[in-house]
């Protein structure tokens, strides 16, 4: 029996919102935005675009499109440069113990982020080799809560979308997941992802029983 199990990054296997947010706030000040934790929380899973067009509505801001263009690249400099920092020390608790439980039965298992930089984060901290399939922003035009990125996943892994399982910490990849028929587990706060199947805190609370109980279910 097989499932497509599809990770997230930025959340799910790696915590980055803290450099996506150092990065942004800098960015946030630089043309006289406050920028908050709160505010952060709500640029997760959203794509560079969008959360740049974010900031400035929240500030006010209108700029020409050359403009946007270089603080969008001056953020991911920023970033960047924190990402360039990363090692396995940074994977999420149990992360690895849930991937290496799904390879040891021969679950075919993917990426599915919104981020431009997945490769570059994956092969940081040494799991590139532990996805069969990776779709990232490089690959897909509409952002989440559109399926597209998870719909790729699946037809990549030669998966129906109703075999497939997916792990995200934004609301809008729980509600990609759900429209592309997919299960949708939650990592991160009950309140905040109730859209989601299930919801985990992080990995720790997800067992290997569990994990064994979804693949006996044919259906959702
Ligand atoms: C993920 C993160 C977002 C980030 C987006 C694009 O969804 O949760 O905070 O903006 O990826 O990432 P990128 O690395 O391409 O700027
Ligand atoms: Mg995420």
């Amino acid at each position: 029996n097989k499932k497509g199990f599809i990770f997230d990054l930025d959340g799910v296997i790696v915590d980055t919102a803290k450099y996506h947010f150092l990065a942004w706030r800098k960015l946030a000040n630089s043309v006289g935005v406050d920028f908050t934790e709160e505010q952060n929380e709500q640029l997760k899973g959203v794509s560079r675009v969008e959360s740049l067009e974010k900031i400035l509505a929240w500030g006010n801001i209108e700029l020409s499109e050359d403009t946007f263009m270089e603080l969008m690249a001056r953020k991911n400099d920023d970033y960047i440069n924190h990402v360039y920092q990363m090692d396995e020390s940074e994977i999420l608790p149990d992360v690895v113990k849930v991937l290496a439980h799904l390879q040891s039965i021969n679950q075919p298992i993917a990426l599915g982020s919104a981020s431009q930089n997945a490769r570059t984060i994956l092969k940081k901290v040494n799991l590139y080799d532990s996805f069969d399939v990776i779709v990232d922003g490089t690959n897909v035009t509409k952002a989440k809560p559109d399926p597209e990125v998870f719909l790729r996943a699946a037809e990549s892994m030669e998966m129906e979308p109703e075999q497939c399982i997916v792990f995200e910490d934004s609301v809008s990849g729980v509600k990609a997941a759900n429209t592309a028929n997919m299960i949708s587990i939650g990592v991160g706060s009950k309140a905040v992802l109730h859209e989601a199947d299930y919801v985990f805190k992080d990995f720790t609370e997800i067992s290997v029983d569990f994990l064994n109980n979804l693949l006996k279910n044919e259906v959702k």
